[in-house]
């Protein structure tokens, strides 16, 4: 009984939020090959450890350090206690969202996550057939063009650039991403150097043959002279260099909206405005770089408190459950991403494995509005939360 009043909503939810989009099915049997077990994202993390490559395992799934922010992450937001409302209509749920200007069905987008070839045969394609109504987000060290990847996502995909050190390559870069139809510029500002991976130390991680960064096809060195050769932080795929002063460049160089990707502290959030970013993501890059940052889902109400309102705000980390997306909104995201799930998805199943970890936290999600008696997300605040912030802080 519960579970057909429960499916009979979802579906109406669905029928309301996203009629003409393709949207991961709700229901709750997996596709054909993709094995009974896997009904949420723990599942798929579970599953895909056993059947990716130990490299692959170590390069996804690792984070910074002792790997405590990576732990914090997650358990932030299991600390995190809902506020239900009862006697609520929600017969119709509304989990639409705009941002600039573009009205999405769901508030879940794909974070950028370099390399996917390491799990998958088809890499980003998979991912772009599989990411049905949510927005992927290309990185700058995708193993697919970005313009292969453009011509095969349902929606257009937003780019994620990494600045590199050779700043003609950088423009042409830009251009070649806002040429292939992406509608937002993500500018990655949490890695002027690469983190500390010690997994990947101890696995010697290395790009098995055949897997290339084709978005940087045509890169000189050259532009990395000025790095210090005799220190071996620096890489020359990233820009240590970069300052604010080169967001204002950024911005020239094309029109599309300039999110900045990484952002934890409030006076960045503040500046990130005043230099014109039109969005920023609050993240500290699923805990790869540096250890001891706190929980994204910690940092995010005193940037969206600093920002109010004047652009939006995204946050990503350790996401994991539909619960988890309606907290991130009810303490100011509008938006959320994720990461390692979905590429745990591509890594069991392809392009189904993508769509089905979509439609799982989407279920969750409607649900978890429902079960709190919300109906849009513009009901999503701090009324959502047991404890609100100011008595948090109490
Ligand atoms: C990433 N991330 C990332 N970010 C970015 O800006 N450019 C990139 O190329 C990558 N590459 C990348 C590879 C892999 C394997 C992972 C797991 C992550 C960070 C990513 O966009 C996002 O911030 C986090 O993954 C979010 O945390 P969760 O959802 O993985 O906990
Ligand atoms: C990573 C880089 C590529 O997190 O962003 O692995």
């Amino acid at each position: 009984m519960a579970i057909t009043r429960r499916k009979a909503l979802l579906s109406a939810g669905s029928v309301l939020a996203g009629a003409a989009l393709d949207l991961p099915k709700t229901t709750a049997a997996p596709q054909a090959d993709l094995p009974a077990s896997t009904v949420s994202l723990g599942d798929f993390e579970l599953l895909a450890r056993e059947r990716m490559t130990a490299m692959a395992w170590e390069y996804i799934s690792g984070g910074a350090g002792d790997e405590l922010t990576l732990r914090w992450n997650r358990e932030a937001y299991d600390r995190i206690k809902l506020k239900p409302r009862v006697l609520v209509d929600v017969s119709r749920l509304d989990t639409r969202v705009n941002l600039f200007g573009r009205e999405l069905p769901l508030p879940i987008l794909l974070a950028p996550a370099a390399y996917q070839k390491l799990v998958h045969a088809d890499g980003e394609l998979a991912t772009a057939k599989g990411a049905g109504a949510a927005i992927m987000v290309v990185s700058t060290m995708a193993s697919v063009s970005i313009e292969d990847i453009a011509a095969t996502t349902k929606q257009p995909p937003w780019f994620q650039l990494y600045v590199q050190p050779d700043r003609g390559f950088t423009k042409a870069l830009v251009q070649r991403a806002e040429a292939a139809g992406c509608q937002a510029l993500v500018v990655t500002v949490d890695t002027p150097i690469p983190g500390l991976r010690n997994r990947e130390e101890r696995i010697k991680f290395a790009l098995p043959p055949g897997i290339e960064r084709p978005n940087l096809k045509g890169l000189s060195t050259a532009g990395s002279s000025h790095l210090p050769k005799e220190n071996e932080i620096y890489n020359a795929l990233f820009d240590a260099r970069l300052t604010w002063k080169d967001v204002e460049w950024l911005r020239s160089l094309t029109k599309l909206p300039v999110l900045l990707k990484g952002v934890l502290n409030p006076d960045d959030a503040d500046l990130a405005v005043k230099s014109g970013a039109a969005g920023v993501i609050v993240s500290n890059h699923g805990s790869r770089n540096i250890d001891t940052l706190p929980a994204t889902i910690e940092a995010l109400p005193a940037v969206a408190a600093k920002i109010a309102g004047r652009i939006p705000v995204l946050v990503d980390g350790g996401i994991r459950r539909g619960t988890d997306v309606l907290k991130a909104l009810a303490l100011g995201a509008k938006a959320v991403l994720i990461g390692r799930p979905y590429l745990y998805g591509l890594g069991v199943g392809g392009a189904d494995g993508v769509n089905r970890v979509v439609g799982i936290l989407r279920r969750e999600f409607e649900m978890a509005m429902a079960l709190t008696g919300r109906t849009s997300i513009a009901e999503l605040g701090e009324s959502a939360l047991w404890q609100s912030q100011q008595e948090k802080n109490r």
